[in-house]
């Protein structure tokens, strides 16, 4: 056990990054289960659900949910045709791999959008489609991480507020998280300058997400080069999760994405780099259950083995409509303008009243609360029957803090109407506090 690791009492890692994680000893698993699956914490709107209990909120007022970020915009209808059309496909197996008119789809899209024009991608080695970024995100870490490799337990960077899945994964594949706070005083990035020698020299993945879920910030060129400079110099994966990337404000300027980095540094074969995209956030589509990942081939090759394992390939059907997604970019630039006319709307009413940006990217709001996240959110709905999520549901006690305390994240993904609404109803509830 490293120094920076704190000590190790009775099998209880305790103190990276100043996190309890108990990776050893189950706290309440089956007897005769995997004990790792003792140290996962309850699913954010698991909580959210007990912090509400017992909670009614006024029948007059319609719910509004911001809790969830899940896209109601419509289906592009061409994509649902495609899906309907390819049904007969259901009675093939697929192979994991996917077909190679879809990964060809893909590295179309991803080479025009990052303009990979120097290293395009090569759709045979570079890219494999998968079943939403979700179980990507997860199952990556369980096919990288080599327990054997460190004779401490090897080490998973992340950000600290999190998507939950990283967590989970570091945990369940034998390493331990370190979380690096993502705060105002950081402009909202990890400052990777905080993370110990001894720590990077266990790191074996680094999770990054830009545009970052909750903050919405976007990494910029020199914060990609940074983690790729250590990514070399410590030996590391880097998985960069943008399946945010193409909800932004300003068509001049998408957000950069890590493969664009590594050609502009002239990395061969994208080594070390997996960028994560899906069609949920960008197409609206978030129960077709269909993205990708693309980059390095020697660990993609690996990791389609891992996959077939798994047995996570997409259906046919699946496949045909995804087709038809990535090869369209009108219904993405007009589900830009949705959200565009929402954030306009919504923080003409919130800002003179709630500490609220406007953020990078990305469709959620970060604000601070003028009173504990956990009140703010409980009140709130038994006030004005609106859901929030306390941001400390997305977060963890490290480096002497929770990031996500007196913050909530709230998700711009109903109506325009009901958005405004919502906005409306918190502008009244925070009148009262
Ligand atoms: C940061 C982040 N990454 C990944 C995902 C997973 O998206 P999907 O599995 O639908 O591609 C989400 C979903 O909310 C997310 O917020």
């Amino acid at each position: 056990m490293s120094a920076a690791a704190g000590q190790n009492v009775a099998g209880a890692v305790t103190g990276i990054g100043g996190l309890p994680y108990n990776l050893v000893f189950p706290k309440h698993t089956t007897a005769g289960m995997n004990s790792r699956l003792g140290a996962l914490q309850p699913y954010p709107f698991q909580r959210l659900a007990d912090l509400l209990q017992g909670v009614t909120p006024p029948a007059h007022l319609s719910p509004i949910r911001l809790s969830i970020g899940e896209p109601q915009h419509a289906a592009p209808p061409f994509v649902l045709e495609a899906l309907a059309a390819s049904l007969k496909g259901l009675s093939q197996y697929p192979v994991t791999k996917g077909e190679a008119a879809l990964r060809t789809a893909i590295a179309d899209w991803a080479n025009a959008r990052f303009q990979l024009t120097q290293h395009p991608l090569d759709p045979e080695r570079q890219v494999l489609p998968v079943a939403g970024t979700r179980e990507a995100l997860f199952s990556i870490a369980q096919a990288v991480v080599d327990r054997r490799a460190h004779a401490d337990q090897p080490v998973i960077v992340m950000p600290n507020p999190f998507y939950q899945i990283y967590e989970g994964a570091a945990l369940l594949s034998g390493a331990r998280p370190y979380l690096l706070n993502t705060t105002e005083a950081t402009r909202f990035r990890m400052d990777v300058a905080r993370v110990p020698e001894d720590i990077w020299a266990q790191t074996q993945l680094l999770y990054v997400c830009s545009p970052g879920n909750p903050t919405g910030t976007v990494l910029t060129q020199a914060d990609f080069a940074q983690l790729y400079a250590l990514a070399e110099k410590h030996d590391f994966l880097i998985a960069s999760d943008e399946c945010y990337s193409e909800i932004y404000f300003d068509e001049a300027h998408p957000p950069v994405g890590l493969l664009q980095v590594a050609q502009a540094l002239g990395v061969r074969d994208y080594r070390r780099c997996l960028v994560f995209h899906s069609l949920s956030k960008r197409s609206n589509l978030p129960g077709l259950r269909s993205g990708f990942v693309a980059g390095d081939a020697a660990v993609l090759e690996q990791y389609l083995l891992y996959r077939t394992y798994q047995g996570c390939a997409l259906p046919p059907p699946t496949q045909a409509a995804s087709i038809a997604a990535w090869r369209d970019e009108a219904h993405v630039r007009d589900n830009r303008a949705q959200y565009r006319a929402k954030f306009d709307a919504v923080l003409e009413i919130l800002a003179p009243v709630l500490d609220v940006q406007r953020p990078e990217a990305g469709f959620y709001l970060w604000p601070r609360t003028p009173i504990d996240e956990g009140e703010f959110t409980r009140r709130l709905y038994a006030e004005q029957n609106v859901l929030v999520l306390p941001g400390s549901y997305l977060s963890r006690h490290a480096q002497g803090e929770n990031p996500g305390a007196r913050r909530v994240r709230m998700a711009l993904v109903a109506s325009l109407t009901q958005c405004v609404e919502a906005a409306q109803r918190i502008r009244a509830f925070l009148q009262t506090l």
